[in-house]
């Protein structure tokens, strides 16, 4: 299995992510950081706590990392996620406790001590990836590549231009993509095909177990945001797609390209600019996922979601 770190912020699709990430036999699960992105950094915390204690995710530390951006000022996504970060189901008093280390120190220990290179799995905006890459600049040549969910090649979904996790932090994006280090951006030209029919939620209700029953009430939430919000008649479930990615890279067809991301337009501040037609001077420096096999992606995730529930 590719050993990884998941780095999120709980969030619905984020919620689903660290599911699969857990219960898919081709990941190893090493660590779990949160970050501020849909809701504050002590509420993604605590999802994420939720999400492990229903899931039974007893055995990852989840560790807290950045509260706000590297220089803008912190944006959340109440609209979309809700006052919680991760409205629609009950959830009890969290079973498991975050470890007393910071997100940016536990992913170097754990980049450190593990015998291979590990994959850096980013599904919120990328504060604290950008901070590991400035403080601890070592640490690259211990990792193995980044899979981010974030940008689009085509619009935005937070602007016209921009999608949320890289408009949330931009400075902190553009240190990623300048990284150097191999960068698959699993936006929303691929997200918007990860699409919770009512087909995927009768499966996954069929399994009748706890987390199945947590991923029904959740896609339910974010099926009425996805509905009122842009009219989508069912919800695109983002996150997953970058974890689907490691565990069998065959699901998402990617094209090499250069992308840099807009830090100063006045309209355009947050967007991805990718160059799909090869411009000569600007050089690949990122994988860009263009097309799901979605039969295949959601085969994976309830997999995953029943494997959980076994346990
Ligand atoms: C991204 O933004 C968040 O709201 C979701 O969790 C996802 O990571 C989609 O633009
Ligand atoms: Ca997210």
């Amino acid at each position: 299995p590719v050993p990884i770190v998941l780095d999120c912020d709980p969030g619905h699709d984020d919620a689903i992510a660290l599911l699969l990430a857990a219960g898919d036999p081709a990941v190893d699960l090493l660590a779990i950081t949160t970050v501020a992105g849909n809701q504050t950094v002590e509420k993604t915390t605590l999802n994420a706590l939720r999400v492990c204690t229903v899931a039974g995710i007893t055995d990852v530390p989840v560790a807290a990392g950045c509260a706000r951006p590297l220089v803008r000022a912190p944006i959340v996504a109440g609209d979309v996620h809700g006052e919680s970060g991760l409205d629609g189901p009950r959830f009890g008093e969290p079973r498991v406790r975050a470890v007393p280390e910071h997100a940016v120190e536990l992913t170097r220990r754990v980049l450190t001590e593990h015998p291979e290179p590990v994959t850096l799995v980013p599904t919120g905006p990328l504060t604290n990836i950008a901070l590991l890459l400035t403080r601890y600049p070592e640490c690259a040549s211990s990792i193995r590549e980044i899979v981010l969910m974030g940008g689009s090649a085509g619009r935005g979904n937070r602007t016209p231009a921009a999608e949320f996790n890289i408009l949330a932090d931009p400075e902190a994006a553009d240190i990623v993509f300048r990284s150097g280090l191999p960068v698959t951006m699993c936006g929303l030209d691929v997200t918007h095909q990860a699409l919770a029919t009512d087909e995927v939620v009768a499966r996954l209700a069929a399994l009748g177990t706890e987390p199945a029953r947590m991923c029904v009430e959740l896609i339910a939430f974010f099926a009425d945001t996805y509905r009122r919000l842009w009219g989508f008649p069912c919800p695109p479930v983002h996150d997953p797609v970058a974890v689907a990615r490691v565990a069998d890279p065959s699901i998402v067809r990617c094209v090499d390209a250069h992308v840099v991301v807009e830090l100063r337009g006045e309209y355009t501040r947050g967007a991805t600019v990718v160059d799909l037609d090869g411009f000569p001077d600007r050089p690949v420096n990122a994988r860009v996922a263009m097309e799901l096999d979605s039969g295949r992606f959601w085969d994976r995730v309830i997999a995953a979601v029943e494997r959980l529930g076994r346990r």
